[in-house]
């Protein structure tokens, strides 16, 4: 496994000749790496010859409040775990690199950026579109791979490949959860145990709406309000948003149906946990 820190010598080793004919599968991640972001490796190692694997905490999707300075690290790790998923090369730029003096260019995504996480973290989208867009040009993948728990960042990202015409065939990979059905997140390392106790109203909430739903109840409005209901009970957690929304379009509507998503955000102390279901996928 070989590591690059250099943009250069990442792009260089992308478009020399050498390629070939060979694919390059792409797992683009911020690190501290956790169960789902191997099964996105496992999954890309299937899909191509070259499995390429970032890691880089990009500072333009923070806000400023938000926990860049605290996010978790640990790159012995991660390369430990790399190597076990069979990568070939993990790209590791600096900050420095990525945003030189005078960079001054972004992509925004518009409509499907603006409500849910949107909404909550102006400028987010904008930062995880431009830097991925970034990762795509320096990476040169043929296939890159998303978790997801980060529906809206999927979304995003599909939106912008085809509307920028990016040669990428985007994957999306199905949320891997812990035993007791939390869904994996590096941000996870923040809760402490009671905390971590505190964040089951997640998949508690899914499984309410869920339920709700296979019992025939198509109202979003009611969908959303016992899901509400279930996080409202547990006194560490506050509700950032709880919605319905088109899977596809992430439109709102009225009536849920197979391919309506919920979606929550919720704040368990200072760590903001995200999650979602789709009413006719399996959890
Ligand atoms: O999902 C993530 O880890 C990040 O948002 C991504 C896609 C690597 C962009 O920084």
């Amino acid at each position: 496994m070989q590591i690059i820190n250099s943009i250069v010598h990442m792009q260089a080793l992308a478009i020399a000749p050498e390629r070939g004919g060979r694919r390059i599968t792409f797992v683009p991640t911020m690190g501290f790496l956790h169960e789902g972001h191997a099964s996105l490796l496992r999954e890309g190692r299937t899909r191509g010859d070259v499995l390429v694997l970032s890691i880089f905490v990009n500072p333009i999707q923070f806000g400023k409040n938000e926990d860049l300075d605290r996010y978790p690290r640990d790159m012995e790790r991660d390369c430990q775990l790399a190597d076990a998923c069979g990568v070939d090369i993990v790209f590791i730029p600096t900050v420095a690199e990525m945003y030189p003096q005078g960079f001054q260019t972004g992509v925004t995504v518009r409509d499907i950026a603006l409500p849910l996480c949107g909404a909550s973290r102006p400028g987010h989208f904008d930062g995880v579109a431009t830097v991925v867009a970034k990762l795509f040009n320096i990476v040169r993948p043929d296939v890159a791979l998303f978790g997801c728990k980060d529906y809206q960042q999927l979304a995003v990202i599909r939106t912008m490949t085809a509307d920028l015409n990016m040669p990428v065939e985007i994957v999306g990979m199905p949320i891997v959860r812990e035993a007791d059905g939390v869904a994996m997140s590096s941000r996870n390392a923040y809760l402490s145990a009671s905390e971590r106790q505190s964040a089951l109203c997640l998949i508690q909430a899914i499984k309410r709406a869920r339920g709700l739903y296979a019992a025939g109840e198509r109202s979003t409005s009611v969908l959303i309000r016992e899901a509400r209901a279930v996080i409202e009970q547990e006194t560490a957690a506050v509700v950032d948003y709880v919605e319905c929304r088109n899977g596809e379009t992430l439109h709102e509507s009225d009536l849920a149906d197979g391919g309506t998503l919920l979606a929550l955000a919720v704040k368990i102390g200072q760590t903001r946990l995200i999650d979602n279901t789709v009413f006719g996928e399996e959890l």
